[in-house]
């Protein structure tokens, strides 16, 4: 008997979970798969950080919290939209939620009408559409391309603004393309905003910290200060502080009545986050930032050895990341999709990476570098290989 209603019939697995899973099952065949499928850091939680949260619990902390957050959370993360950001929120503007895609769940669910489109710049990260539809909203692609860094232009935002259009997701350094917008060009989709009153701002920031050859994140209500009434910045633990598995991320709102909805919603789903996992994310507010640079420029080491012998290999196009941990090479050259490609380079290759298909681009593939050099290495080897044996131009 089918038991699952349309709407949830119309969601789209996780096309990251899906390879990542298949990539652990083949290990667990006893084969030498490397992965560059991880969204997520290959370093541990800083230790400051499990200190932090480890005494909480020792102390008792395992009650139940605020639904929105601990006050000393909500204080902390307010005080870091200011040092960081320059940006001013009330604590009780600021709602922590469990993950950055709670926060996003939850902030759709919120923001939408049944209808409502949502403008999303393609290749997009894969639970944008998701939550979009889950919602009851539409989402409206924007599609752009490596030739202009993956951006969408300001005429390209003015062309797809409707009477039903009512948010714009940014997201900088992107999840896939690693590209981001620098302060220019989130001035000029500022200017077309204004003109159109009912379109909001969601400003996804998780990976404002990895940043490389000199990109400077800037966040969208500070360089619009005019918009900060209609933007909502969305960030997490998880990629800065390498903490994915403690489930925290918060949304930074624009009043206090909007942060009192979401609390509405938290109060009847999850509760909000894990107690004493609260006291870690202080920690991690409050210390030193140390530990965040020292994975950056990891990362950056990393980006600079993959995109260079990337694009050694004959048909392969990798523009150099700005941000995030992700490359996003152009195989068109290949002409294989996406699809076939990844699982092509899983079972033959053993090396695992995720189709540019399920963000919207099947002419790429989304391959993380959040893993060892020699892992990287070794992975260019195995494509490269692959690639002589099987690829035509
Ligand atoms: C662009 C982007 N936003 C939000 C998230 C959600 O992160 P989390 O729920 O792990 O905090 C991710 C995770 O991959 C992401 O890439």
């Amino acid at each position: 008997m089918k038991l699952t209603n349309k709407l949830i019939d119309t969601v789209k697995p996780s096309a990251t979970l899906s390879i990542t899973t298949r990539a652990k099952e083949l290990v667990a065949q006893g084969v030498n798969v490397v992965s560059l499928g991880a969204g997520e850091p290959d370093f541990d939680t800083p230790d400051h950080i499990k200190e932090a949260c480890i005494k909480a619990l020792k102390a008792g902390r395992t009650k139940y919290a605020p639904t929105v957050g601990t006050p000393d959370l909500r204080k902390a993360i307010a005080a870091k939209l200011l040092r960081d950001n320059g940006l001013t929120y009330a604590a009780e503007q600021i709602i922590v939620s469990c993950g950055g895609k709670d926060a996003l769940y939850n902030l759709f669910n919120c923001l939408l009408e049944p209808g409502d489109e949502v403008l999303i710049p393609s290749p997009y990260w894969v639970s944008y559409p998701e939550f979009v539809t889950l919602a009851r909203g539409t989402s409206v692609f924007m599609p752009t391309t490596d030739e202009t860094g993956f951006r969408i232009t300001p005429a390209q935002l003015e062309k797809a603004i409707t009477p039903r259009t009512r948010v714009l997701v940014l997201n900088t350094p992107s999840n896939p393309t690693g590209m981001g917008y620098d302060e220019a060009a989130q001035k000029e989709l500022a200017v077309v905003l204004r003109t159109h009153p009912r379109v909001v701002v969601v400003s996804d920031e998780i990976y404002e910290h990895l940043t490389y050859g000199g990109f400077k994140h800037v966040s969208f209500a500070k360089l619009a200060p005019d918009l900060y009434e209609r933007t909502f910045t969305v960030n997490a633990f998880s990629k800065t502080y390498s903490m994915t598995g403690w489930r925290l991320g918060y949304t930074a709102c624009p009043n206090k009545e909007f942060a009192l909805a979401m609390g509405r919603l938290q109060d009847h789903s999850t509760s909000g986050p894990v107690s004493f996992t609260q006291d870690g994310a202080v920690a991690a507010l409050n210390a030193s930032q140390d530990c965040v640079e020292m994975m950056r420029t990891a990362f950056e080491e990393r980006a600079k050895y993959f995109v260079d012998a990337l694009n050694r290999i004959p048909g392969v196009h990798c523009l150099f990341p700005q941000g995030a941990f992700y490359v996003f090479p152009n195989l068109a050259a290949w002409k294989i999709p996406s699809f076939e490609l990844a699982k092509r380079l899983l079972d033959e290759a053993h090396v695992a990476a995720i189709p540019g298909g399920a963000f919207g681009a099947d002419d790429h593939l989304r391959m993380s570098f959040a893993t060892s050099m020699d892992n990287l290495k070794q992975a260019v080897g195995r494509i490269k290989t692959w690639a002589e044996k099987n690829v035509n131009h």
